[in-house]
């Protein structure tokens, strides 16, 4: 694994890197009902929480998984998104990151939470090796309980991996799977 510079190595704190962006919602980003698509939605998710895991590691970096999303109210056209980002804890190469996201009714002003969702993304360099990244500090009482959470959340992906790993390598029993449909398990 290639190595930074020790400087860029220096443990960093949770508001160093946390990220915020804001969207007008437009008829391009939705649906038939004027509702924002889902998809639109991961999207800035995505980018949002890249913003956070860049300025922490400053360098490359990649999505390794977005957690389950659970859509809480539809966004319409003309409401306002934002959406904020915070590392919630540094491993090894990889950064558990999570996002929150409000839109807002721009004629009443009034906010809505909209959803939520942690994501991992692993810091690479410019020729695709996975590098270290900085600590990261908690510092406040909700910094310190994400922190931990990131660490219990980080094993239950793991257990899901391995039981996912598990499944594809198990044989199918005779007629219980429909031919070209065991991708989708
Ligand atoms: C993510 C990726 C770099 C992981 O590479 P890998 O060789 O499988 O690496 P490893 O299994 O050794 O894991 C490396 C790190 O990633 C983490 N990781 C790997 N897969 C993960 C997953 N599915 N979910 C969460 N973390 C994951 C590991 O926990 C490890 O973290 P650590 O170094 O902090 O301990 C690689 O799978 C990849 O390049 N995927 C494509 C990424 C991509 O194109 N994303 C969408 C567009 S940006």
């Amino acid at each position: 694994m290639a190595g930074e510079p020790e400087v860029a190595l220096k443990p960093r704190t949770v508001g160093e890197s946390q990220s915020e962006m804001t969207e007008l919602i437009l008829p391009n980003d939705t649906n038939t009902l004027g509702s924002l698509l889902g998809g639109r939605l991961m999207h800035f998710i995505d980018l949002v929480g890249a913003m956070a895991a860049y300025r922490h590691s400053r360098s490359h970096v990649v999505t390794a998984s977005m957690d389950h999303i659970d859509f809480i109210q539809p966004v319409f056209v003309g409401d306002l998104l934002t959406l904020k980002s915070s590392v919630n804890r540094a491993f090894s190469t990889s950064m558990e990151v999570g996002v929150k996201v409000w839109a807002e009714n721009t004629k009443l002003g009034k906010y809505r939470h909209v959803a939520s969702a942690y994501l991992v993304f692993v810091a690479i360099d410019g020729e695709g090796n996975r590098v270290k990244v900085p600590e990261l500090v908690p510092e406040s009482a909700s910094e310190l309980r994400r922190y931990e959470g990131a660490l219990r959340r980080r094993g239950n992906r793991e257990t899901e991996s391995e039981r996912r790993r598990r499944a594809r390598l198990e044989p199918a029993g005779e007629g219980s799977v429909r031919p070209g449909r065991s991708e989708n398990a």
